[in-house]
């Protein structure tokens, strides 16, 4: 079959990579894509932001399946678009496509349905923001209700943190629109974890879990990103937690959303906090994580292709995904200024060295070519992804990769995975105690 993916970033790279691999697939086509991309498929020129161009390519090129990467297009309603004209695609409709697209519809839902998550309350104009601020302790959390780039939640420590957040938010409209309507939330402490599945909306396929790292600076310090890397490890996430997660957000999120008409079908992404009380939902995308899906598809040893079609074609229930045991890490190298104002242009050298060193693949996000010449051009350049026997080794490996890799400014974090070593050390002291020990359990299903 051919298969279209859409967008540009590392995510894409990697869905469509892993598709290349496919026994299923005949062409790969991905649209815009980048110069990674090209690499393994070829890259239509497409304004993704308009539904109905994508339809139009999906059309041109016979595209039997096509696999959206970015929430935008998701939330503008493509997956409608396809609907109508009878094409198949991955992800939910424009409706349910509003748990990423609305903060406040997603935390309403979740209230309605019992979902665990932060305690809030929404909030629509400056002054009664500023009231609502005292029915919480301090650190809180405020989110812009719309689609933000990563820029619409704050921890606000003080007092003053908030009610200049709410002032940006709300009276200088530093986000837009996306600003107007927001959520005041409780802080919730914990270790984070990415969850994602792909669902036909009763059957749940969960992926191997993930973690990704939000903060610029290593050790969680500075403003957050997208991204600046992630890891897969089944050490995040053990059987028990699995279960739990399972059982009290995965299967109330999807028969809520039947309830309510939303028929949720695609990759649904639980952003989670693993409080003391249990696994609490910081937020939905509706969509595969960005770092996430590359540590991801490094580990899933089951032909991508033959998932997909196993979703559209209402057998994902009967399928078995396998997993490779072995962890896999992604660090994202990012240009300077990043994740404020990025300096672009710069010339990329290293990134063959350092997928020679075997076991490692290098996903282009924020990359262009020009006159023979790979340069930067976006705030997250590369995604170095290494998979290695250990958490250890993965990171080694990793981290050798980027030092082969040089531009102007780059940065990154040097600590891509250490959590993970420090829960594996408790394990094991936990394991020489004689006390409980951690069962990481198969990865994913
Ligand atoms: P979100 O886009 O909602 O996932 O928020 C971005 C990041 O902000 C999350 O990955 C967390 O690191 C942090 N965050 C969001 N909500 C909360 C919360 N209620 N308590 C603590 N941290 C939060
Ligand atoms: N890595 C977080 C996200 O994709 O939203």
């Amino acid at each position: 079959m051919n298969v279209l993916v859409i967008g540009s970033g590392g995510r894409e790279h990697a869905l469509t990579w892993k598709l290349r691999e496919s026994q299923l697939t005949e062409d790969v086509y991905c649209a815009p894509g980048n110069p990674g991309i090209a690499q393994e498929a070829e890259c239509l020129d497409v304004d993704i932001s308009r539904p109905e161009e994508i339809l139009a390519a999906a059309q041109r090129v016979h595209a039997e399946l096509t696999v959206i990467g970015p929430e935008a297009p998701l939330v503008a309603g493509v997956v409608d678009e396809f609907a109508k004209a009878g094409l198949k695609i991955i992800g939910p409709s424009k409706a349910a496509a509003q748990l990423e697209g609305s903060k406040i519809f997603a935390k309403e839902f979740m209230q309605r349905h019992g979902i665990p998550t932060a305690g809030f309350t929404v909030v629509e104009s400056f002054e009664s923001a500023r009231q609502a601020l005292g029915g919480f302790d301090f650190p809180l959390v405020i989110k812009a209700d719309g689609l933000a780039a990563g820029k619409g939640v704050v921890i606000a420590k003080r007092r003053d943190e908030a009610e200049k957040t709410l002032d940006d938010f709300m009276r200088r409209k530093v986000l837009g629109s996306a600003g107007e309507r927001l959520v005041i939330e409780e802080c919730l402490r914990g270790e984070e974890a990415s969850f994602i599945v792909l669902t036909d909306g009763r059957a749940v396929l969960p992926f191997a879990p993930t973690q990704d790292h939000k903060a610029v600076f290593d050790n969680d310090q500075g403003p957050n990103t997208g991204g600046m890397g992630a890891y897969s490890d089944d050490s995040i996430l053990n059987a028990q937690q699995r279960e739990m997660i399972l059982r009290c957000i995965v299967a109330p999120t999807l028969a809520g959303a039947e309830t309510d008409g939303l028929a949720y079908r695609g990759f649904l992404y639980f952003g989670l906090m693993m409080t003391e009380e249990g696994p609490k939902v910081l937020e939905y995308n509706v969509r595969m994580g960005d770092p996430e899906a590359q540590p991801i598809v490094m580990r899933l040893r089951s032909d991508f292709g033959e998932l997909l079609r196993a979703l559209v074609e209402g057998r994902l229930g009967a399928f078995e995904a396998h997993w490779s045991p072995s962890p896999a890490v992604c660090v994202v190298m990012a240009s300077r200024g990043y994740p404020g104002k990025p300096e672009l242009g710069k010339a990329i050298t290293g990134t063959e060295a350092a997928e020679a060193l075997g076991g490692v693949k290098v996903f282009h996000a924020g990359t262009r070519f020009e006159n023979l010449q790979l340069l930067t051009t976006g705030g997250r350049v590369l995604g170095v992804t290494a998979i290695g026997e250990d958490l250890e080794a993965a990171m080694e490996r990793a981290y050798q990769a980027t030092g082969k890799i040089q531009f102007e400014g780059m940065h990154f974090r040097h600590d891509i995975g250490a959590k993970g070593l420090r829960r594996r050390g408790r394990a094991r002291k936990r394991e020489s105690r004689g006390g409980p020990t951690v069962n990481p359990g198969p990865g994913g299903a």
